[in-house]
């Protein structure tokens, strides 16, 4: 993506502040778009000396499993109050999908207060999250331990190493994990023993995340007895209302310990997203269909509305994929197999790495 010239971003920033924060800061809750050493960037339309409307993108390798795939995000969409209406935004939208598709980004992600903007845009749900709903009377269910205390910047090097043991994360650096800790508003505990950080929590992140264990990595019962604590310190703060704590699919030992202690919970999905590039996305679902499996692109007829479709072969047969909705075999809504059972009757391929359980923790959102 093309850098904006210095004064054209520093509008473009004055801008989405004004629009989302009121005219506060940005930077400190979104270093790796706002500040100048990360990739981010930002994208803006200018008329007349004046930015009418901006947003954010980067580009992000997630890691899943032995998979890297390269992501798009894109965030702090805003149009000037007076220039709404005028397709600015829909505009700008379409330029970052281009531009992230041209880095290399098979699928674009974005959180959105309100997705019906986006759903009229050809953004559609998509992954999984499991959420657990934590009631405060609930607190004496979970077991607690020592050595549990606020962390602070001598951890940051020690709670990076942990979050790279997820084996589904995106690919941050050291100097990426310390700004994006350095959060405004993020309560982020530790558990030590002896010398050594075995586990770590984030709670909140600027207006974002409210009440809400966003991020963590530790032992199944080391990341409970986090949670109890930011439980604790909430009621001491006075404050009422139940706590969520938020996770991928795959921590499966996690999720029976908390149903065990009658903890509910419920699937959401993980953000919105659109397919950037059928081909990336063929070759991905390609090489996740293991050696029995073959992809080839078909073009449809003009007839047929002259969209492509993927076409997926395996030892008892072949069936076709409409480009509409490869993302439901590859990340759908809320991990449901359904696609997915239906292409593995078909071609007779076991499809085990499907649905790709891809999942950004908290502090990798924009
Ligand atoms: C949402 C926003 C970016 C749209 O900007 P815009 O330049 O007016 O957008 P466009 O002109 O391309 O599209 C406007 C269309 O979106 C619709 N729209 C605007 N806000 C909407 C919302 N919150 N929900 C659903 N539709 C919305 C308008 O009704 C209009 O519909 P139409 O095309 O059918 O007439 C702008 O309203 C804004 O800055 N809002 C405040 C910030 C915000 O909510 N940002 C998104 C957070 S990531």
């Amino acid at each position: 993506m093309e850098q904006l010239a210095q004064s054209v971003r520093a509008r473009a920033v004055a801008l989405m502040e004004q629009v989302l924060r009121g005219g506060r800061p940005l930077a400190g809750e979104y270093p790796l778009v706002f500040d100048a050493r990360f990739p981010g960037r930002v994208l803006a339309i200018e008329e007349q000396g004046q930015v009418v409307s901006a947003c954010a993108a980067i580009v992000r390798d997630f890691v899943v499993g032995p998979h890297t795939v390269r992501v798009g995000l894109i965030g702090s969409v805003a149009t000037h109050p007076e220039h709404r209406g005028r397709g600015l935004a829909t505009e700008l939208l379409g330029a970052a999908e281009r531009a992230l598709a041209q880095d290399g980004c098979w699928l674009a992600l974005l959180w959105a207060d309100d997705p019906v903007f986006y759903d009229e845009r050809g953004w559609t749900p998509v992954g999984c999250e499991i959420d657990f709903v934590l009631e405060s009377w609930q607190q004496g269910r979970l077991c607690g331990t020592n050595g549990i205390r606020a962390a602070g910047p001598d951890d940051w090097a020690a709670i990076h190493r942990l979050y790279g043991m997820h084996r589904e994360r995106v690919d941050r650096s050291l100097e990426e994990t310390r700004a994006l800790l350095a959060g405004p508003g993020i309560e982020t505990l530790v558990l030590q023993r002896s010398r050594d950080v075995v586990a770590y929590s984030c709670l909140g992140r600027g207006g974002d995340f409210a009440r809400t264990v966003h991020e963590w990595s530790g032992a199944d019962e080391d990341v409970v007895a986090l949670t109890r604590a930011h439980m604790q310190r909430a009621q001491a703060r006075g404050e009422e209302g139940p706590t969520y704590l938020l996770t991928p699919p795959s921590a499966r030992t996690l999720h029976e310990r908390l149903r065990g202690g009658g903890i509910a919970c419920a699937e959401g999905v993980l953000a919105q997203g659109k397919l950037l590039d059928l081909h990336a996305a063929a070759a991905l679902l390609g090489a996740l269909a293991g050696p029995q499996g073959s992809v080839s692109l078909e073009s449809q007829v003009e007839s047929q509305g002259g969209a492509a479709r993927v076409l997926l072969s395996g030892p008892r047969g072949a069936l076709a994929i409409e480009a509409g909705e490869l993302l439901d075999v590859l990340i759908p809504a809320r991990g449901r197999r359904t696609r997915v059972d239906a292409l593995a009757r078909a071609t007779g391929l076991s499809l085990d790495g499907l649905p790709l359980p891809l999942f950004a923790w908290g502090l990798d959102s924009i």
